[in-house]
């Protein structure tokens, strides 16, 4: 449902040692398609290109707990269309998370194998590329859709999405000085900086899929940007490289405590994958002193919360003060 929310936090700003007002967090986990998250703003770009090519059934992949192929194949529900699927890994023996969403809503999968670690991202698009090849072959007429729905396309939906930022950050918080969010694909932190026209005015936060951020970011931003009409953003990217742990996916003690202070202070279900790392990212950043106690700061929260069920994350609540004060003096 867009516009998501604004939504100021100043139980969780006073834990980050912030000034009442300074930081806000857009939801767009609760964009609604298919559960939610950011991924729905890229899918009404990349499924209205599909239909308009005539596709018949889209076709994406990503990790074991993708959010990505989650809202895909909802969104190819929701359009009558076919959806076909690659996951990385071998398939589970067990559905938890969004594997049990995903074959909720259906689409054909093909599961990688045991060969494939959590994220091959290069293997993954390489499947894509084949499945949409052999469907081609078949008589179908196969939409493909990069991991995240990373295409300038998809971006677009970010590009849209800051200018409705934009006008909601203009009243309450006067504007906005820095955004926060997680960065998978690297699509959505292009398209918030292209439509923000700053690339210094986005931190992204590596969660551990792919290792170009630094320079797929201001590409995809400037290709975005082109098809939006608008100028190449200036300014330099920001990447925090510092959160990713052993990988994608890992668990971080960091994270699990960002998770947990979000839940604490504000009531607010961050997740393991994406939003907790970001979070542990704005967390760094005041540490560091690169967000200052009264930056305008929005933390763009892009939904996951399934992958918090997939079972490795079961005791993360258990045992462990969330306290705001021991986060930024450790
Ligand atoms: C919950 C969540 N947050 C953030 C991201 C990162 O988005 P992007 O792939 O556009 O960097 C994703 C997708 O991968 C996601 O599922």
């Amino acid at each position: 449902m867009l516009p998501s929310p604004l939504e100021r936090v100043d139980r969780l700003g006073a834990a980050l040692g912030m000034e009442p007002g300074a930081l806000w967090v857009k939801r767009d986990d609760l964009t609604g398609l298919g559960g939610g998250g950011n991924k729905a703003r890229k899918l009404e770009y990349l499924c209205a290109d599909a239909v308009a090519q005539g596709a018949d059934i889209l076709v994406t992949g990503g990790g074991p707990q993708s959010n990505h192929v989650r809202m895909t194949a909802a969104a190819a529900n929701r359009l009558g269309l076919g959806c076909a699927v690659v996951m990385a890994g071998p398939r589970p023996t067990t559905s938890t998370g969004n594997v049990l969403l995903v074959e909720l809503f259906d689409p054909t999968v093909t599961w990688l194998g045991v060969n494939e670690g959590p994220m091959d991202y290069y293997a993954i698009e390489a499947a894509i590329d084949e499945t949409a090849d052999r469907l081609a072959a078949e008589g179908r007429r196969p939409y493909r859709m990069p991991i995240g729905g990373a295409s300038a396309v998809g971006a677009l939906g970010y590009v849209r999405a800051a200018a409705e930022l934009r006008e909601q950050v203009a009243g309450p918080m006067g504007g906005v000085d820095v955004v926060v969010v997680a960065g998978g694909s690297g699509g959505t932190h292009a398209g918030l900086a292209a439509g923000l026209g700053d690339l210094g005015m986005v931190l992204g936060v590596d969660v551990g899929a792919r290792g170009d951020l630094d320079t797929q970011v201001p590409a995809k931003a400037a290709q975005a940007a082109a098809l939006a009409g608008l100028p190449a953003p200036v300014g330099r990217v920001r990447v925090d490289h510092h959160r990713v742990g052993a990988g994608y996916g890992a668990a971080t003690e960091e994270c699990r405590r960002a998770v947990l202070l979000a839940a604490r202070s504000e009531g607010m279900i961050l997740d393991p994958v994406y939003t907790g790392k970001a979070m542990a990212g704005l967390i760094g950043a005041r540490r560091d002193g690169s967000i200052g106690p009264a930056s305008r700061t929005v933390f763009l929260h892009t939904g996951g919360m399934p992958a918090l069920f997939a079972g490795a994350y079961a005791a993360w609540g258990r045992d462990a003060d969330g306290g705001g004060d021991a986060l930024l003096s450790d």
